[in-house]
């Protein structure tokens, strides 16, 4: 394969640390916009066994080229052990996904997963302060998603969940992280909210149930979805159908990818 980076002395590296390593995409997401933003930096996969982790971050202080790294699993709780500072997303959600360290090699991470959704939304000109809220899924995502929409001012966030008991676990995280906030669990029935989110994995593959019945739908309604592939999911199809708006997963991607970004100390305009 042909080399598009030019490496010299002088690029900065950057990581993508995981274990294993083959799959992560991270690279191939930077590389390219370091080239187009005309950034002298590199993104290298690192692969790193967990029995490892203290040594490595150790290495990494010590090299003042090296600038920061997404973080996948299974390093994103046990890293934050080895963190100077955690963003505060980073402290709610209780996992970090992108660290980088400052002038004096003290490693600042955070969590980015919830806050890379909501710019998303709100770069696609959506409304979400003071917006009645329903989520549907209580995974890793949702969690970084409910802390990130309660910092955003909205009035009321309900969480539906296969799984209730996970549900309400959220809530009770939310609700005491945000006491200001209307948060309850919730069967996932969209009458009466403004912006309804799939957080499941369901739309995934084409036999998958629909997240919400479309029918309970109506045109005035904002339909959001954190899945990238397939670009269109079937609840977003029959919420399209109805008339709603609806916002694709892939902004959640690339606006995390602009907040690592600027913690790199790099402006990707998106
Ligand atoms: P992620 O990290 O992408 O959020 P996750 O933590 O595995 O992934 O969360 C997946 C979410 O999809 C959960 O809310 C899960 O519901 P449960 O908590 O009940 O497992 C939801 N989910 C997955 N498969 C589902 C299905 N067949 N029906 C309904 N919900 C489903």
């Amino acid at each position: 394969m042909q080399a598009t980076l030019e490496i010299s002395g002088k690029t900065r590296v950057f990581g993508c640390i995981s274990d294993p390593i083959s799959h992560v995409r991270a690279p191939s997401v930077f590389n390219p916009l370091f080239e187009k933003h005309g950034i002298d930096a590199v993104m290298v996969p690192l692969h790193v066994p967990p029995r490892g982790l203290s040594e490595f971050i150790m290495g990494l202080r010590a090299m003042p080229n090296f600038g920061g790294m997404s973080i996948t699993l299974p390093h994103k709780v046990p890293i934050m052990e080895f963190c100077d500072e955690i963003g505060q997303q980073g402290k709610l959600v209780g996992a970090v996904n992108y660290a980088a360290f400052d002038k004096d090699r003290r490693l600042i991470a955070d969590n980015c997963d919830g806050s890379g959704f909501v710019s998303g939304l709100l770069a696609a000109g959506h409304e979400i302060a003071q917006r009645r809220i329903l989520m549907v899924g209580a995974g890793g995502a949702a969690r970084a998603i409910a802390f990130s929409l309660a910092d955003s001012g909205i009035s009321h966030l309900s969480i539906a969940n296969r799984t209730m008991s996970t549900a309400e676990a959220l809530v009770e995280a939310v609700s005491s992280a945000y006491p200001n906030t209307e948060v309850q669990p919730a069967p996932p029935n969209p009458k009466g909210f403004d912006v309804i989110i799939n957080t499941t994995s369901l739309g995934l593959n084409e036999d998958d149930k629909l997240p919400i019945d479309p029918k309970l739908l109506n045109p005035s309604q904002l339909v959001a979805e954190i899945i990238m592939n397939p670009e269109e999911t079937a609840i977003l199809k029959a919420a399209k159908t109805v008339g709603c708006r609806i916002h694709y997963g892939r902004p959640m991607f690339d606006h995390q990818v602009a907040i690592q970004a600027k913690l790199f100390g790099y402006n990707f305009s998106i």
